[in-house]
């Protein structure tokens, strides 16, 4: 079956993207995929650091996420904008899985693999900007990126109490990502 990952880019408990992130993923378990979310929050990581890399190699954590990453065929990613710019902890989960094990090629576990982006922020532009930093850094580590990613505006308003999108029209484009990152995970790996 079609395995298709999905996380957001916030630590925050009450976090819209991690709710986006969810409704995405309704979206691709609808359309036939076993799916799994993680809370970035459940795997803290140092930041980046060569030397601590050379003495100890990947921290636990970054090695549980990159084996998330290989035994997933696509994934369904939401960044929150921070400083019209993905959030430091987004970008250090990408720096730490995009190191290569011994014996494996660079970015060798995401080659092919196909993502899709969305960004939800209570502003106006609904963290666009970071979704094009976003969409250019996971095309240069090999990944598949969809094309159309979404940015959902205003998100304070945007979702009922129990973490639903109450606008059906946003509910379904939402949805439909998660939808088409199974099916076309399921077209390019089986
Ligand atoms: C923000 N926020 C923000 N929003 C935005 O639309 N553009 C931006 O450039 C920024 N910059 C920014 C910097 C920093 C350091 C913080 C903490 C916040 C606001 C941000 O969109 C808001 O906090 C969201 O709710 C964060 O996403 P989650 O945690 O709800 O998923």
């Amino acid at each position: 079956m079609t395995k298709i990952l999905a996380f957001a880019g916030s630590l925050r408990k009450d976090s819209y993207n991690k709710l986006m992130v969810k409704a995405a993923l309704a979206g691709a378990k609808a359309a036939g995929a076993e799916v799994t979310f993680i809370d970035l929050a459940d795997y803290p990581l140092p930041f980046m650091d060569e030397d601590l890399e050379k003495r100890e190699g990947l921290p636990a954590n970054a090695r549980k996420l990159k084996e998330l990453f290989k035994s997933h065929q696509g994934l369904l990613i939401a960044t929150p904008e921070y400083n019209k710019s993905i959030p430091a902890v987004l970008k250090n989960v990408i720096d730490w899985v995009s190191r290569p094990v011994p014996d494996e090629k660079p970015f060798e576990p995401f080659a092919g693999k196909v993502v899709g982006t969305m960004s939800a922020s209570p502003g106006a532009f609904g963290g666009i900007r970071a979704l094009g930093h976003l969409s250019f850094i996971l095309n240069n580590i090999s990944f598949i990126v969809l094309p159309d990613g979404y940015s959902l505006v205003k998100a304070h308003e945007v979702f009922n109490p129990d973490g639903t999108i109450k606008d059906a029209k946003t509910a379904e484009t939402v949805a439909g990502i998660g939808r088409k990152v199974a099916e076309l995970a399921r077209k390019t790996h089986g």
